[in-house]
């Protein structure tokens, strides 16, 4: 137990990349978006994801935990777990985190660990659908609809309770690149910062409103 944990809600942010979502949720606790919520830790697998630039500037504790530092999986998972439990975070966040984790975090954290994916579960999810994969396939399915979705993190992938979707529409011309913007800016950078503010604030997580 920390000794400032006073009644401000912990939260820990998982990364392996360029950290918009981590940018998202710093900018919505500056704006007063997200309430009575600090980010104790960003932890990274990548020392180059630029996120770990974000947090930085932003004078957050930042780790990187990287598989290449250990000699064995188990070795690098033991660490990652160790990075995650010094935090002592009420709330771990998975944006943008592409290594699957061991049972023994999901475990632990279930109920206390959300994740961001870039679609409407159930749809283009699942092992294999990160990052622009899941634009590229719904794209080829011709969907007319996309967006995101925050979830509860449990030992499947993508596969926990749904907290918070929302929906952008896909337009003609649409790119790979141009529909992940638009979902990112339109749905992702929404739906996490307002999941946490609910989730920090005691408000019902899975309300229709
Ligand atoms: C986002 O598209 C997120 O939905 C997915 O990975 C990407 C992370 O982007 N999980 P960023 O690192 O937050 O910019």
């Amino acid at each position: 137990m920390s000794m400032d944990r006073g009644d401000t809600f912990r939260i820990a942010v998982m990364v392996s990349g360029g950290g918009t979502n981590l940018q998202a949720i710093i900018d919505a606790i500056a704006s007063g978006k997200i309430r009575n919520t600090r980010i104790v830790r960003v932890i990274s697998n990548r020392k180059d994801a630029y996120a770990l630039e974000r947090a930085a500037k932003a004078g957050i504790d930042a780790v990187a935990v990287s598989r290449t530092d250990y000699q064995d999986k188990e070795s690098f998972e033991k660490a990652l777990i160790r990075a995650v439990d010094e935090a002592d975070a009420d709330l771990i966040v998975l944006a943008g985190f592409l290594v699957v984790l061991p049972a023994e975090l999901t475990d632990r954290y279930e109920g206390r660990m959300i994740n961001i994916h870039p679609s409407l579960i159930p749809s283009f999810c699942g092992k294999g659908y990160y990052g622009l994969k899941v634009h590229e396939e719904a794209l080829k399915r011709g969907v007319k609809v996309t967006g995101a979705t925050v979830h509860f993190v449990d030992s499947g992938c993508d596969t926990g309770p749904i907290i918070m979707q929302k929906a952008v529409e896909v337009q003609d011309g649409d790119t790979p690149e141009i529909l992940q913007k638009r979902v990112m800016e339109q749905a992702e950078w929404v739906i996490l910062p307002e999941a946490i503010d609910r989730l920090a604030n005691n408000r019902t997580v899975r309300d229709k409103t």
